[in-house]
């Protein structure tokens, strides 16, 4: 038998005027997509935001259903359009948030599961760290690769295993 750890580092901010500037910036992105949230059912309006590599930012935000399985997470819905839009340009970071009755929510957000996986692929596909930016109004986590959001992930050449 073999016990094996594994680490994940988080840093901690208390307010966003610690980040450098292109970061608050994205921030400030992910805020205003969290305000044009479709979320009529959970009323949890999520947004995110993405800085590529070009220097582009994309917003996406949460996109409800009356089925309810067929909306999606605001972090899918931006990294699918802008994968969609600049399939040639890697990601360098994503900013989170979230509102509930009418204020953002104090503690960060972090990714689900499944958008964990998505923001995967990409860090893959360009084989270069996305770094995530879990902002809260009390705190700011920031998790320097989207592999160590998601420890013993799967991937494409165990596709071929
Ligand atoms: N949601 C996100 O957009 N991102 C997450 O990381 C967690 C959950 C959305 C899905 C649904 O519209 C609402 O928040 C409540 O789960």
């Amino acid at each position: 038998m073999k016990k094996t750890q594994i680490i994940t580092t988080v840093f901690e901010y208390d307010s966003v005027d610690e980040l450098p500037l292109e970061e608050q910036e994205l921030v400030k992105n992910a805020k205003e997509a969290a305000l044009r949230s479709y979320s009529p059912y959970s009323k949890f309006s999520v947004g995110a935001a993405i800085l590529l590599e070009n220097d582009e930012i994309i917003q996406g935000n949460n996109q409800e259903n009356s089925a309810y399985p067929s909306g999606l997470c605001a972090e899918r819905v931006a990294m699918f359009y802008a994968n969609s839009k600049f399939p040639d340009s890697a990601v360098k970071a994503i900013a989170v948030t979230a509102r509930t009755n009418g204020s953002f929510s104090g503690n960060p957000i972090p990714p689900c599961g499944s958008c964990r996986q998505v923001l995967l692929e990409t860090e893959e596909r360009f084989n270069q760290p996305i770094k995530l930016i879990l902002y809260g109004e009390k705190k700011i986590r920031i998790v320097e690769t989207v592999k160590e959001m998601l420890p013993l992930y799967f991937e494409k050449e165990m596709l071929d295993e």
